[in-house]
């Protein structure tokens, strides 16, 4: 398995590194232009089920586009951690440190991984959450559907936009050891 992803890497690293930084700028740029330019023009409806309902409406939108390209990342990520062959840069067949600067670099790799882990459980509640959003706005429950709503903008979406420039970030750094 190891074998195949690190031929495969070979064959389409060029391939594997653009769609691995297009998912980045599709799932990133989304929650920007998204929580900074429609949340605000949604603001401006005056109707408060008219407004939920296309906030509601805006975010199944963004999270349908995102989905598939957080798959893409990974998948990508997975290539590109393996192909690179970060470990066995790092320590040799024991699992013995054989280069310090090049473990830190392998450590770097996994904060990376915890980050996407983190950023698509957030991505699952507020999918999962934005669902019932939509259900008690049918029932006619504004309040609800307005707390829900609420947390997403607030806190759900500002903690992955955080966490995807801190992912760029180290990405730029890991770009930079070779
Ligand atoms: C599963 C975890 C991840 C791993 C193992 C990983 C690994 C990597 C590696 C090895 C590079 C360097 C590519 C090169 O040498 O050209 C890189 C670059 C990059 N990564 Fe990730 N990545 C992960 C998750 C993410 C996430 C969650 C984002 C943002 C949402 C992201 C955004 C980027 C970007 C924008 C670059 C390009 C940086 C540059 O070219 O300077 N990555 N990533």
């Amino acid at each position: 398995m190891k074998d195949f992803l690190i031929e495969t890497f070979a064959h389409h690293r060029l391939l594997i590194v653009f769609l691995h930084v297009l998912s980045a700028v599709i799932w990133v740029g989304g929650m920007i232009a998204i929580r900074f330019a429609a949340h605000q023009s949604m603001q401006l409806i005056t109707d408060p089920k008219l407004r939920l309902e296309r906030a509601s409406y805006t975010l199944k939108r963004l999270f349908m586009i995102v989905w598939p390209f957080v798959i893409v990342l990974i998948i990508t990520a997975v290539l590109m951690a393996v192909g690179f062959q970060f470990r066995s840069a790092a320590m040799d067949a024991n699992g013995t440190v054989i280069n310090d600067y090049m473990m830190s670099i392998y450590n770097t790799v996994h904060i990376k991984e915890a980050i996407w882990i983190i950023m698509t459980l957030n991505l699952a509640v507020m999918t999962f959450r934005r669902n019932k959003a939509d259900i008690a706005l049918r029932n006619g429950n504004i309040e609800e559907a307005k707390n829900i709503l609420g947390m997403i903008s607030k806190y759900m979406v500002p903690v992955n936009i955080t966490l995807s420039v801190i992912a760029i970030f180290i990405g730029v750094v890991l770009r930079d050891v070779h």
